[in-house]
């Protein structure tokens, strides 16, 4: 039934009526106060006990766990209604109810339990229905079921035919089929490989948690990017190539393939021609697949299917057509109304951070560090340390007094640099029988309502930093006025330039409203020891650390097989674990605290309320958080965006959060979270990049040489050069890890600054990538396989990546080694690259991993043939670089053509009134800049660097008007054709008037 209902937007919306909620009993665990201090301040701290929560056994790990699969009935649809659209119906049990995991739903009204709130956007249909390359079927046997298949090709993209569709109050699944060995990213937020393998369980749940391989973390991401790859030109598309069966060392020669789809290539990239390689038997079409869902939820990946199971809430899928990536990522940014921020073109400076600077002198001393040894500082940031006891909107009275804040921001602003502060998501709740310990921001939010609260309306008191807190409800009346208010007057004493929002996902450190009756105890300690604290010292190096500094290496295994020696004196064995809470469902009534299915949580026992506000924490709404918990962070993220633009208004305001949810892009930036100083967490910083990139939040980089442990010269200087051509670029480390600044070994400082160098030359290429991904929802990072599509080799390659569509990054990501092996993408189909350093044109074979010098210090980067890429004279910081002469490379394809774009503008107003778009276009040996806009820019031309410039020069020549000759300096063996000392001939500013430059 209902077939060849084309769809505007490819959307299944699956929503039955609900059942009553049911409030669950707290999981409180109360805390003993036993020997309170009657001294200010006491020093007590919160039992580990208190984050301690049910052993659960997850689903995907209990080997008698019921397949829904296997008892549900799934549904019959009836009153079926067919439109241009789509269809509706009312979908009735198939058979008896199976209540598997929850309260079977069962009804006649289009309306689910629970549907995310507004904010959470709802794709809309498209105006041009015509054009959406889907087709929509469905039918009723064996039950109900639904299929999306690409109507040009007839290739089927996600079906449920004979599957069950599972709907309860607490646990939906639905099952589709896919093809073999395919090819999936996104569904995050994990750390992971860009290619997701079958047999393995994306769980989605927002988590506070040290970056652990695989499990589920802060943000909540229920997108994922599907390829499919088919050989060309053999009328097949409904039959994906298997990669494994392709010959990993490149392609077969021969077949020259007309690669008539077209498949959009941004800045003017044709694949498919060019000199006679063949090009490649194979192309690709991808799609895209968004659930909006805000609950906890798990995608089980199997050799031939996936298998999508949630908590709650409805099926709203959405299918995005493509057939491209690039238009896949932005039909899905448009479509949830979430293009990326614009950045501040300061923030693409380098950032500088650590756990445990000690006061305003200190911080000033690494500031000036920065500059004694000439490396670039944009932006020095503060970790907790800065705060009056952990609470937020404070500054402590002894490290960080307020009068010392003139002097340091004078200072810091008139170099032209930024500060960064943490700022936490929970409000420290002061102690009511000390009068002394009154704070204002939990007064004044206190007195609007803005808390979440506990079932029976009393304060929901959970604990984080400074002791035990209240959290904030974004969905109270007053939530997001009092956080902007609380924002614009603590600027008034703190002049940050942006905000750093941390423990958003949102992290409590005990099970419930531990502080429910407790709070007399407060300021109370967290439940575990700081990093250094007694019996939690980091000796933790690197893998090579005993290679390259054997004496210390030596001493420090010494000194931590002592500290082991003693903490074993003290350690409480691990209970062992013999039964497992089950729970069962209870008819009209949900169990939040214990829902009866069990997802693969990542925190100790799964048990949703560990570490986290627990499920049962109601809103102002009455929604409950197991409800919304995965879209606290993006919610804060909101909220601090309108403080920004309040504190300064009409400007881009710089956020970087650590929870965050489709669409958060549009406000924040976003950092890989708590990683450690190993060589795989290098490595896995590359795929988490690239699956932000799918996310919309293309604002992303991780704790450059490691946030936990120690860290070494050798993975730093690695670390720092690759991070420099990230989006977001920062160094941060744990509180008492040995410093890791890049001044403090000689060979990271020199490294750093060849990488910096070589990213504050590109800050305007990079800046317009900003602004297209803003303009267009296009991406900066990018996988090899998302701009080469015609090659399947690609489809898995992340430990390279590219830069925009030109510069292509390969970076030693191990110890020990002088070279590193990466392959040179689009060869096959003509494309060529140049060596950045050099300018010289690489020779490498289609497919084929090519071994590139990678001494130390030497990160290789080579730009795409067919590029013009604008640059800027570096200066020590980005206001600086702004004042310098521009500069072009423009790498020839083999066709001799170039072109690429620039955009300028003030660099940090919300909504600039002038700006600049320069696009320039080479060719038969001419270079023209179309400038466009109405932006002032003074700065001259200094240079121009053509590469692959191999069949002579003839006379140079500006607007007609010949160059002289000290400024050529031309070499027709690598076909490098510099022009410097243009200056002169563009006084009045590179970009004041559309030219052209022949030679
Ligand atoms: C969290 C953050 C980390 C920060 C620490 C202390 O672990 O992820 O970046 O340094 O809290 O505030």
């Amino acid at each position: 039934m209902a077939r060849s209902s084309f769809l505007k937007t490819a959307s299944v919306l699956l929503a039955l009526q609900g059942l009553s909620t049911g409030q669950g009993t707290a999981p409180s665990t109360t805390v003993a106060a036993g020997g309170t201090a009657t001294a200010f301040r006491p020093e007590f701290t919160i039992p580990s006990a208190a984050d301690e929560g049910a052993d659960l056994l997850p689903n995907i790990n209990d080997p008698d766990a019921v397949n829904a699969q296997d008892v549900c009935p799934g549904y019959k649809a009836s009153q079926v209604k067919e439109d241009e659209r789509g269809l509706t119906a009312v979908l009735t049990l198939a058979g008896a109810p199976c209540n598997v995991y929850g309260n079977d739903v069962e009804g006649s009204s289009n309306t689910s339990w629970f549907i995310p709130p507004d904010m959470i956007t709802r794709p809309q249909a498209e105006s041009s229905f015509g054009d959406i390359d889907l087709e929509f079927n469905s039918g009723d046997e064996p039950s109900f079921w639904f299929s999306v298949t690409r109507g040009s090709t007839g290739d089927v993209l996600f079906s449920t035919e004979d599957t069950k569709l599972v709907y309860e109050d607490q646990f939906i699944e639905f099952v589709s089929t896919l093809p073999e060995d395919y090819t999936i990213s996104g569904l995050g937020e994990h750390i992971h490989g860009l290619k997701l393998n079958s047999n393995y369980t994306a769980t989605i749940f927002a988590a506070d948690v040290g970056d652990p391989i695989d499990r589920n973390l802060y943000g909540s991401h229920p997108f994922y990017l599907e390829t499919r790859y088919f050989e060309t030109g053999s009328g097949n598309k409904t039959t994906p190539v298997k990669k494994s069966a392709l010959d990993p060392r490149g392609y077969s020669h021969g077949h020259h393939v007309n690669h008539t789809r077209g498949h959009g290539h941004e800045n003017g990239h044709e694949n498919g021609t060019g000199n006679g390689s063949g090009g490649s038997p194979y192309e690709s079409y991808a799609h895209g697949v968004y659930l909006r869902n805000t609950h906890g939820q798990e995608i089980k990946l199997e050799s031939e299917s996936l298998t999508w199971r949630t908590l709650g809430g409805s099926i709203d899928l959405f299918i995005y057509d493509g057939p491209t990536q690039p238009e896949v990522t932005k039909q899905y940014l448009k479509s949830i109304d979430a293009l990326p921020a614009m950045q501040n073109y300061w923030g693409l400076g380098y950032h500088q951070c650590r756990w445990g600077y000690r006061n305003w002198t200190q911080l000033r001393e690494i500031v000036q560090t920065f500059k004694d040894f000439d490396i670039p500082l944009e932006t020095i940031w503060l970790d907790i340390d800065y705060m009056d006891q952990y609470r937020d909107f404070t500054l402590d009275p002894v490290a960080f007094p307020p009068s010392g804040v003139n002097e340091f921001f004078d200072w810091l602003h008139g170099n032209n640099q930024h500060f960064v502060p943490i700022v936490d998501a929970a409000i420290y709740i002061p102690n009511p029988q000390n009068a002394s310990d009154a704070y204002d921001t939990y007064a004044r939010g206190n007195e609007s309502g803005t808390f979440l609260t506990n079932p029976d309306g009393s304060q929901y008191i959970g604990a984080v930093w400074p002791g035990y807190t209240v959290f904030p409800d974004w969905m109270s009346v007053n939530g997001q006025s009092w956080w902007v208010k609380e924002m614009v007057e603590w600027y008034k004493e703190v002049p940050f330039s942006g905000f750093w929002i941390d423990m958003n996902e949102v992290s409590s450190f005990c099970v419930g409203s531990c502080g429910s009756g407790n709070v007399t105890l407060n300021p109370v300690h967290p439940p575990f020891a700081l990093p250094g604290e007694k019996g939690n010292v980091i000796y933790d190096f690197p893998e090579a650390f005993n290679i390259t500094n054997a004496t210390e290496a030596a001493s420090a295994s010494a000194a931590a097989s002592s500290q082991a020696a003693e903490n074993s004196l003290t350690a409480v064995p691990a209970p062992s674990t013999t039964s497992y809470l089950r729970t069962t469902p209870t008819p009209g009534v949900r169990n939040v605290n214990y829902p009866p299915y069990v997802i693969n949580n990542v925190q100790d026992g799964a048990d949703l309320a560990v570490h986290a506000v627990s499920p049962n924490a109601t809103h102002a709404n009455g929604v409950q958080e197991y409800d919304v918990h995965n879209i606290w962070g993006h919610q804060i993220l909101n909220a601090t965006y309108q403080g920004l633009l309040n504190v300064f208004p009409d400007k881009r305001p710089f956020i970087i959060g650590r929870s965050t949810f489709p669409g958060t892009g549009k406000w924040a930036g976003h950092w890989g979270g708590d990683n450690a100083s190993k060589w795989y967490y290098m490595y896995f910083s590359i795929p988490q990049a690239l699956s932000f990139s799918l996310f919309g939040i293309p604002m992303f980089g991780v704790d450059t040489c490691g946030f936990n442990g120690n860290t070494d010269a050798e993975l730093c200087s690695r670390w720092m050069q690759l991070s420099a051509f990230f989006p977001f670029y920062r160094n941060h480390n744990t509180l008492s890890a040995n410093s890791q600044e890049p001044f403090r070994w000689e060979s990271v400082a020199t490294a750093a600054k060849t990488a910096m160098q070589i990213r504050y030359s590109l800050l305007p290429y990079i800046y317009t990538l900003f602004h297209q991904a803003h303009t267009t929802g296009s991406t900066v990072m990018r996988a090899l396989s998302w701009e080469f599509p015609n090659e399947p080799q690609l489809a898995g390659v992340d430990a390279q990546f590219l830069l925009g569509p030109n510069i292509l990054v390969t970076p030693v990501l191990e110890p020990q080694v002088d070279t590193v092996n990466g392959v040179f993408p689009g060869i096959i189909d003509g494309e060529s690259w140049y060596d950045w350093y050099t300018g010289e044109k690489v020779n490498a074979e289609a497919g084929v991993n090519t071994t590139i010098q990678a001494p130390l210090g030497h990160i290789p980067v080579f730009i795409r043939g067919g590029a013009v890429l604008p640059t800027q004279e570096p200066g020590y910081t980005t206001t600086d670089s702004r004042k310098n002469p521009w500069g072009l490379i423009v790498a020839l394809n083999g066709d001799g053509d170039a072109e690429g774009s620039l955009y300028v503008d003030d660099g940090e107003s919300l909504e600039p009134t002038e700006s600049l778009e320069i696009s320039f276009k080479a060719g038969d040996g001419q270079l023209k800049a179309d400038v466009n806009g109405t932006w002032k820019d003074t700065n001259a031309l200094g240079n121009v660097t053509i590469l692959g410039v191999f069949d002579g020069i003839g006379e140079l020549k500006l607007n007609g008007q010949s160059i002289g000759n000290g400024t050529v300096d031309y070499d027709k063996d690598t076909g490098v054709l510099k022009l410097s000392k243009l200056n002169e001939l563009t006084k009045s500013g590179a970009w004041s008037a559309s030219w052209t430059l022949s030679w």
